[in-house]
């Protein structure tokens, strides 16, 4: 498909010395459960991460319970339906690819776990895609079910544009403009994709010191160990 031109966006996890943005992460996964769970998974992420983002073990509860899984089978071998836990995953909120693609016209809504490594420049994508519905322009014939998106390879995407400002109020007070809530939740879904990432940056760093200070080390002892052969 034809690419298309991403614009760069600010996120406080670049860098080497980047780290996540706790309360935007929150804001994001406010986004997550009131919007994009409705049509999407984020099956390889389990409640009892949450507590990584701020939250105490209760309100982990409290975030799971808000979500049904399916368990079993049971004594009489049935499947059945109970509130999720802490060590359940974000469920999907279909059984199955044939009913998800059914209610999209055709389309599956990917599974979001690792969404932002898994596309080319991922959270900058993530936020454009977000941003980036338009008018079609004229000469598009543009399908049914099908929208018009700067940001998606060829333009045209089967997901109806999910935000529109003042579709989560925030808990925190924060005004929930489009581009705001694109950036919140491209936060929580790239603490989601990569939930190690400062522990990942922290352990490149002491690295990076250790061998710093191991060279000077090695010059010193190098300088003794040949001071008399001039
Ligand atoms: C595709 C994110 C809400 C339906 C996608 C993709 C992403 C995404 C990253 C993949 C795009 C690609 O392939 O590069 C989100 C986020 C949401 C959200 C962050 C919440 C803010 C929704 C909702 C629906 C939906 C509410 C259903 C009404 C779809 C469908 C596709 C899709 C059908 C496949 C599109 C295609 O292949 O043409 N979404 N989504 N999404 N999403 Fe969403």
């Amino acid at each position: 498909a034809e690419g298309a031109a991403i614009p760069d966006h600010e996120f406080s996890f670049e860098g080497i010395f980047g780290t996540f943005d706790r309360a935007a992460a929150q804001r994001g996964l406010q986004v997550y459960n009131q919007v994009c769970a409705s049509c999407h998974s984020l099956k390889y992420v389990a409640f009892r991460t949450l507590g990584d983002l701020g939250y105490e073990p209760e309100q982990v509860e409290a975030l799971a319970a808000q979500y049904q899984v399916t368990d079993g089978p049971n004594d009489q071998g049935e499947m059945y339906q109970r509130e999720a836990k802490a060590s359940d995953a974000f469920p999907s909120p279909f059984p199955n690819d044939a009913a998800a693609r059914a209610a999209n016209g055709g389309a599956l809504p990917p599974d979001l776990s690792v969404i932002t490594q898994a596309r080319p420049n991922g959270p900058d994508y993530l936020h454009a895609l977000l941003t980036g519905y338009e008018e079609a322009p004229a000469d598009a014939d543009l399908p049914p079910g099908q929208y018009w998106n700067t940001a998606f390879p060829g333009h045209q995407i089967a997901m109806p544009p999910p935000l529109s400002e003042g579709i989560v109020e925030y808990q925190d007070g924060t005004e929930a403009t489009v581009s705001q809530m694109a950036h919140d939740v491209t936060v929580f879904l790239h603490w989601a994709a990569e939930p190690h990432m400062e522990a990942r940056k922290r352990g490149g760093i002491g690295v990076v010191l250790f061998l710093l200070i191991f060279t000077g080390m090695l010059y010193a002892v190098k300088r003794k160990v040949w001071r008399d052969l001039h």
